[in-house]
């Protein structure tokens, strides 16, 4: 039996989860594997401090060089989280010959190129399954079973957090604030939500699955980014009346001339694999020229589902002769910065002759075509609710067509794109 010895930058809880599970189900996963999993190091802040777990006391380190300089450890595991020094220690278990083991999408999309090449250059492996849908095997499916396709499409619900708090907005027909604050009395979402909310955490994820899925380097600043803060109960209430459910979408397409990278709600028809997932759970829709579509679903986020994907990246590490390696376009594609969507536009406006011609007007000449439209009766306010739906148009010719409404007659609420 081969015995590959472990240091695990992190205990917290993740590091938690992956420790958890190696002295679980670790005799059984080397009966299965041939590969016996040794956890030398575990570096943590505070000996005393570290997530309840009985470990023993000599495997616990305050010094990062107990783990990223001892030439019996193989691989080492990154639970540290955000950019620094997580990347720094990567790159230097890298360049010492370990294969690193990560599940932080920050670290590793901002320093992707980096932590690649000091791969290649030393031959040490670079696993990240865990970054992106937790333990869905989204990473692995991409680099082996379907790299015999040209992937044109990659649409995911890649955070947790923004589902589950749509998911009861539609249900209960709640607003934003009072969903979220439920969900951080539920641990379901941060204190600081910001980093979910407003598409963040899904940006870095989309970097990391473009880049792989499309050979071209998605950086992080090239992706569209709006987050679920604007939406409200109106506008999921009018989506579902049109046929529609509120997602929040990582969107990568590769239309042939550019990379499409964007992170934004998205109004799906209610029969759309998309639409039916639920709650906290992730899901990666693929469409690739051989296998066509495909939709991986799962549990994104959590020690558990997540130590899953990290004690399976392990063991790849341990048994690869050869370690996976991302192989980039000869010419990239450029990332866009505009593209083609349909759209869901919700106004007020005053409920007089003339409105819904300037509004049709000014869509006209930016030649966006409506496809549907439904009016509301005017409230107390004398103001009536329009709803259109357009025909694809191009994200810069709508933006222009919104910004020339006069706001004393047409107030636009919200815009949201559209995807079939
Ligand atoms: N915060 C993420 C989510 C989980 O809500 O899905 C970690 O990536």
């Amino acid at each position: 039996m081969k015995e590959i010895v472990l240091g695990l930058l992190g205990l917290g809880n993740i590091g938690g989860g992956v420790w958890d599970l190696i002295r679980e189900f670790g005799d059984e996963t080397a009966k299965r594997t041939g590969v016996k999993l040794r956890v030398k190091k575990a570096l943590v802040l505070d000996k005393k401090i570290h997530g309840g777990k009985e470990v023993p006391d000599e495997v616990l380190t305050t010094d990062k060089n107990d783990i990223l300089e001892d030439p019996e450890i193989q691989i080492v595991c990154e639970f540290l989280g955000g950019e620094q020094p997580a990347a720094s220690m990567m790159l230097r278990a890298l360049e010492n010959g370990k294969s690193v083991v990560t599940a932080n999408k920050m670290a590793l999309s901002l320093h992707f190129d980096e932590l690649r090449a000091m791969s290649q250059k030393t031959g040490a492996g670079l696993y990240y399954e865990a970054s992106v849908g937790g333990a869905i095997p989204i990473i692995n499916a991409i680099q082996s079973p379907l790299i015999a396709n040209h992937l044109e499409q990659i649409m995911g619900i890649v955070n947790g957090t923004t589902n589950y708090i749509l998911t009861r907005m539609a249900a209960e027909g709640a607003e934003y604030e009072t969903v979220l604050k439920d969900a951080q009395r539920l641990g379901l979402a941060e204190p600081d939500p910001t980093a979910d909310v407003e598409g963040y955490d899904a940006a870095y994820k989309l970097s990391i699955l473009g880049s792989i899925g499309f050979h071209t380097r998605v950086r992080v600043e090239n992706v569209y980014r709006e987050g679920i803060t604007k939406v409200n109960s109106e506008d999921i209430a009018f989506g579902r009346e049109m046929g529609y459910v509120l997602k929040l979408l990582a969107i990568g397409k590769d239309n042939g001339e550019s990379i499409e990278a964007r992170v934004h709600p998205v109004f799906l028809p209610a029969d759309h694999p998309l639409a039916r997932v639920d709650g906290s759970l992730n899901a990666i829709y693929l469409y690739g020229h051989s296998f066509k579509d495909m939709m991986l679903e799962g549990r994104g986020a959590g020690d558990a589902p997540t130590a899953s994907a990290i004690v399976g990246d392990i063991i790849q590490a341990a048994q690869n002769a050869v370690h996976p390696m991302p192989v980039m376009r000869e010419n990239p594609l450029p990332v866009a910065d505009d593209w083609y969507s349909k759209y869901f536009i919700r106004m007020k406006a005053k409920d007089e002759p003339g409105v819904l011609a300037e509004v049709a007007g000014l869509l006209a000449k930016e030649k966006i075509s409506v496809s549907a439209m439904m009016q509301k009766d005017a409230g107390p306010d004398g103001k009536a609710t329009l709803i259109f739906i357009t025909h694809s148009a191009p994200e810069k010719a709508m933006q222009r067509a919104m910004n020339s409404l006069n706001p004393e007659i047409t107030k636009v609420e919200n815009v949201i794109r559209v995807e079939e």
